[in-house]
């Protein structure tokens, strides 16, 4: 599955929830990996593959042009997940959210181009659509989004679009929201989130319930990141892909959850005014790229359960490890 043109790759937030998964797999494939990452969620998360001598980790701020030169030595291709990843993350300090998901993309776009990069790969969001009432939501669709995060998500894809060039490839992932388990483990995100309360708390609260979310296996968001590494350059050049599974309602995922836990799971419904629903259509990236997901939503809910009963997600309701606000707001980052 390896492309034999690309032999590193840099990963910026190599060490996030989705990174932490990804870059053992780009190992495994044999590339060799850079990560470049602030490791604001520990260096524990890579220790597994922390002696491969294919593994080089840079631990600094991608908004500082020394420590992104420095990362970007030998790399042949880039895959940019590092940002400020929710919006209330974001909102606690939007001129840091501003700063570190926008003001310093194109630099390292330009700077991946000075140093040789071939192909890049720009982790952005389906949230960029906003709130759409067609049935598909598909990638032509105008985008519309909703909060300052998927903005300048949005203001990103522009600027990669115009940096494209002959010999620089890019691409662009709009991901569903990710589940399941990975050594960063993220507990602030839907599917995680039921699946934390109905193995610790014995309830689960779902707000309204009839709301869609789209969602991604953990297991899959990494098969896109290597097919789209491993596919010819004329099968992703300047194009654009969602990547979901499926667009179950809230209280689907919830009795699913509810399901896997066994026991005498309760599920509490409260009312909302918040009757958002996201979708998003996947077909294009099967049909031009040939990615089609592999492993279920419930698949992702027993994997976090295993790790629950294994002991290896401790203090799951209360260390801010597990949920980004909470961790950003006792970091302080400037
Ligand atoms: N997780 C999801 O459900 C989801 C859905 C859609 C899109 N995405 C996108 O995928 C990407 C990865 O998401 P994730 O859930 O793994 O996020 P995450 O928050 O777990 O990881 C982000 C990583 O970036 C690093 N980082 C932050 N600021 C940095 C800086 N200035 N310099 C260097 N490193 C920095 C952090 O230390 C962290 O390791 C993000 O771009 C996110 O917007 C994620």
């Amino acid at each position: 599955m390896k492309n034999p043109a690309i032999d590193r790759v840099m990963v910026t937030g190599g060490a996030g929830y989705v990174g932490s998964m990804l870059v053992p797999a780009l190992l495994d494939a044999g590339y060799a990996v850079t990560v470049l990452d602030l490791y604001l969620y520990g260096g524990e998360p890579l220790a597994a593959v922390r002696d491969n001598p294919r593994l080089t980790e840079v631990k600094g701020d991608m908004r500082d042009p020394e420590i992104v030169r420095q990362a970007l030595d030998g790399a042949d291709a880039v895959i940019h997940l590092a940002c400020i990843s929710n919006d209330p993350s974001f909102e606690l300090d939007p001129g840091l959210g501003k700063s570190i998901n926008y003001d310093c993309f194109r630099p390292l776009v330009r700077a991946s181009k000075a140093a040789g990069v071939k192909r890049f790969i720009y982790a952005s969001s389906s949230s960029v659509y906003g709130i759409k009432e067609v049935a598909d939501v598909t990638e032509d669709l105008p985008l519309e989004p909703l909060t300052d995060y998927s903005k300048f998500k949005a203001l990103c894809e522009t600027e990669l679009l115009e940096e494209r060039e002959p010999g620089f490839v890019t691409l662009i992932i709009r991901p569903a929201t990710v589940c399941g388990y990975s050594p960063r483990l993220r507990l602030d995100l839907t599917v995680n989130i039921l699946t934390n309360h109905a193995v610790n708390n014995g309830t689960i609260r779902v707000f309204g319930g009839g709301q869609l979310r789209p969602n991604i296996n953990i297991l899959d968001m990494v098969d896109v990141y290597l097919t789209s590494l491993a596919a010819p350059d004329e099968q992703i050049d300047g194009k654009t892909f969602n990547a979901g599974y499926e667009n179950h309602s809230v209280m689907e995922i919830a009795e699913m959850v509810r399901d896997e836990a066994g026991g005498a799971v309760g599920i509490v419904v409260e009312p909302t005014n918040d009757n958002r629903s996201y979708h998003i259509s996947s077909e294009r990236i099967a049909r031009e790229l040939g990615f089609r997901p592999k492993r279920t939503i419930r698949e992702a809910v027993r994997s976090l359960i295993d790790a629950f009963r294994a002991g290896k997600i401790p203090d799951s309701m209360t260390d801010e490890r597990y949920f980004n606000i909470k961790l950003m707001q006792k970091v302080h980052l400037t």
